[in-house]
């Protein structure tokens, strides 16, 4: 796999730029996709993952570790407890999982803010229950269910002004 994901990054895939919809039809596909996302990913970039439960955000975060230089000695699955787990790779992803947020509040006590616009990338499953601690500028990411192996993805750029 470690070759195909190579060999992706230099796919041109300007999604910073642009809005772009994709359709995936396994989670390998799925998986190949996040590599091509993570390879234009730079420090302090944010992908806000929003989609139901089983949708592939983990599994589209595996891609973009990759892609963001995480090695494959690292395991990228989602945090269960702690809501974020850290990986080092060129540029350090922090994958956070906000699935078990009981309140926004929560956010603030665990530190999280510090992680935003710092040094990594940070990539927030259910981002949606982030509410107005979202930062402004951001790389949105909608993954629909179609039926059991289609996914579709929407990839977009928001920024503050
Ligand atoms: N095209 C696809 N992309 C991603 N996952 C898929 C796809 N087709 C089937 N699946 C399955 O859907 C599930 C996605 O799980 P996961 O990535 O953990 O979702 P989430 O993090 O959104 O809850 C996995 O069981 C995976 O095998
Ligand atoms: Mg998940």
């Amino acid at each position: 796999m470690a070759q195909t994901l190579k060999a992706n990054c230099s796919a041109d895939l300007s999604i910073k730029n642009k809005k772009s919809a994709f359709k995936t039809h396994s989670p390998e596909e799925t998986q190949e996709l996040g590599v091509r996302i993570g390879c234009q990913l730079s420090p302090g970039d944010v992908v806000a993952l929003i989609g139901d439960l089983g949708a592939g955000k983990t599994c589209l975060t595996q891609g973009i570790a990759r892609g963001a230089g995480v090695g494959e000695d690292q395991t990228v699955n989602s945090p269960s407890y702690i809501l974020i787990n850290e990986y080092a790779g060129k540029i350090p992803v922090y994958h956070i999982d906000l699935y078990r947020l009981q309140q926004l509040e929560d956010i603030v006590a665990l530190g999280l803010e510090e992680y935003l616009g710092g040094d990594g990338i940070c990539v927030i499953e259910w981002a949606d229950r982030m509410g107005r601690l979202l930062p402004e500028n951001h790389i949105q990411v909608k993954i629909t269910g179609e039926d059991e192996f289609t996914r579709a993805i929407e990839v977009v750029p928001v920024s503050a002004n």
